[in-house]
């Protein structure tokens, strides 16, 4: 890697002489706000929050879209650029519904109040993201305390249509996060932008609702989306009326890919939250068992092992296997003629869902037959399986986990651990080979390329992390030169 040296804020730096000014700072400790730009995809620059000067350049340029050059001298700092910051932050904040800052619209109270503590008293804010809002946390650091200029186009009705990914223009501010994420990792091609100026829109395909649009529903729009303009469907009402009520019983499933946003949420110093801190706070609110996912997670890579097994007997050709709910759509919507040979097996969710319906309701040790199922789990994927599929009644993300707890008062972080209830299984069941267990979605267009021993026999395989690479791995099955006997694929 060539390095070269350039002055940031009147310091000199040795820097890769291939970032942008963003990474080199980043790489350095300085902070630049970014708005627009998500790691991993080439930034197109459309927010202007991360604007630096650079000297000899007359305007600011974007830190996240500039590369650096030799002796480039740049300031992330001035006055001048906190202003210009400020004001393309109170533009944004006209287009855009602002649900929460219930303290600054009724205008008796300053941003200062918006400290996360303040906000973790107020039962005010309507956003689903309040809190966790990466727009509302740049109005707090820019002191955005009045919003100077009209508001406009904040009354599109919010599509509800899939009954689990949700899209709310009026909150959207067209960093095109969504869009990059949908055409260039997941391909997709489902979101785009059209108009110009205030008009401009995130829509999909044909301006069409998202169910009737060629949507997969993976959610990952969801997961990069920094506003409350696309998120999961909330189930705090239901979630609360049946913890509360006596006669239903509620069971939870807490997947441990909650663990990691869950302590970042609650500002914690450890990496991630421990389960059983989770356990604890989900049995004050009232859950009646609260169950981890090591052992759903061995099962389900039990049954993929199973389906596999019984693939191998038969099919000559690439065996393509999944658990993931939109891969399979996908699967569907695109590569049609491969469709019919797709191996599915049961996701961690819906093993939950299959052992607590057969061991859970007939049993003399519960009171009633009657329980709901609550899986917290990231992914709109899970949430979308359990809108049509009816897997688990709801799915809660660690972001409403979180404003549940905040909600009832259950700070987590201040309980006892508590150990989960246990899901007995016989030994015979398990292990399962690694080849099955949870795997993260990722940008990567790399494919991983692995060898695992089943049945005695040693197997080529590939694992997919997103949609991008499931499209590039079926293109070779459907041409017929793919180098795998088993291709297990993940959206
Ligand atoms: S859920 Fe997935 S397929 Fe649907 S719009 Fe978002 S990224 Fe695209
Ligand atoms: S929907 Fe979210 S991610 Fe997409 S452009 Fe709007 S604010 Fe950005
Ligand atoms: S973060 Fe650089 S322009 Fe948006």
């Amino acid at each position: 890697m060539e390095m070269i040296n350039i002055n940031i804020n009147g310091k000199v730096f040795s820097v890769d002489a291939e970032s942008t000014i963003l990474e080199a700072a980043t790489a350095n400790g300085i902070h630049i706000p970014t708005l627009c730009t998500i790691k991993g995809i080439d930034s197109r620059a459309s927010c202007r929050i991360c604007v630096v000067e650079v000297k000899g350049e007359r305007v600011f340029q974007p830190a996240c879209a500039t590369k650096v050059r030799k002796g480039m001298e740049v300031d992330t700092d001035t006055l001048a650029i906190r202003k210009s910051r400020k004001t393309t932050l109170e533009l944004l904040l006209s287009r855009h519904a602002v649900d929460c800052h219930h303290c600054l619209r009724i205008g008796n109270s300053r941003c200062d109040d918006l400290d996360p503590a303040f906000c973790e008293m107020c039962f005010f804010c309507e956003c689903v993201k309040d809190g966790c809002c990466e727009l509302q946390a740049l109005a707090r650091e820019y002191k955005v305390d009045v919003l100077p200029y009209p508001h406009e186009n904040i009354d599109q009705k919010v599509d509800k249509s899939t009954g689990s990914i949700i899209r709310n223009s009026n909150k959207c501010v067209k960093c095109r996060r969504c869009v990059d994420v949908c055409n260039d990792i997941q391909t997709v091609h489902n979101l785009s932008i059209i108009n110009r100026g205030s008009n401009t829109k995130i829509v999909p395909e044909m301006d069409k609702n998202m169910k009737d649009s060629p949507c997969v529903q993976c959610g990952r729009c969801v997961d990069v989306c920094p506003t409350g303009a696309l998120f999961v469907e909330e189930h705090t009402d239901e979630v609360l009326f049946y913890t509360h009520n006596y006669g239903i019983e509620t069971a939870a499933l807490v997947s441990s890919n909650t663990l990691k946003k869950l302590a970042e949420l609650f500002r914690m110093e450890t990496p991630v939250m421990e389960a059983e801190l989770v356990v604890a706070g989900l049995r004050k609110i009232g859950v009646d068992y609260v169950y981890t996912d090591e052992v759903v997670n061995q099962l389900s890579a039990k049954d993929g092992e199973k389906a596999l097994l019984k693939a191998l007997e038969t099919e000559k050709e690439t065996v393509i296997i999944t658990d993931s709910y939109a891969a399979e759509k996908f699967v569907k919507q695109n590569f049609a003629k491969l469709a019919p040979k797709l191996v599915t097996y049961d996701s961690p969710q819906r093993i939950f869902s299959k052992y607590m319906k057969q061991n859970f309701a007939g049993d003399q040790n519960h009171n009633t037959s009657d329980f709901r199922l609550i899986a917290v789990t990231e992914g709109g994927e899970n949430a979308a399986d359990a809108y049509e599929n009816k897997s688990v009644d709801f799915v809660i993300p660690a972001r409403e986990l979180y404003s549940i707890f905040i909600r009832t008062g259950v700070n987590p972080k201040k309980r006892q651990p508590l150990k989960p209830d246990s899901i007995v299984v016989s030994p015979k069941e398990l292990p399962a080979t690694v080849f099955f267990a949870p795997v993260e979605w990722s940008m990567e267009k790399d494919i991983k390329q692995t060898e695992f021993v089943l049945s005695g026999n040693r197997i080529k395989a590939a694992i997919a992390t997103n949609l991008g690479q499931v499209g590039v791995l079926l293109e070779e099955v459907q041409n017929g030169n793919s180098p795998y006997r088993v291709i297990r694929i993940n959206a």
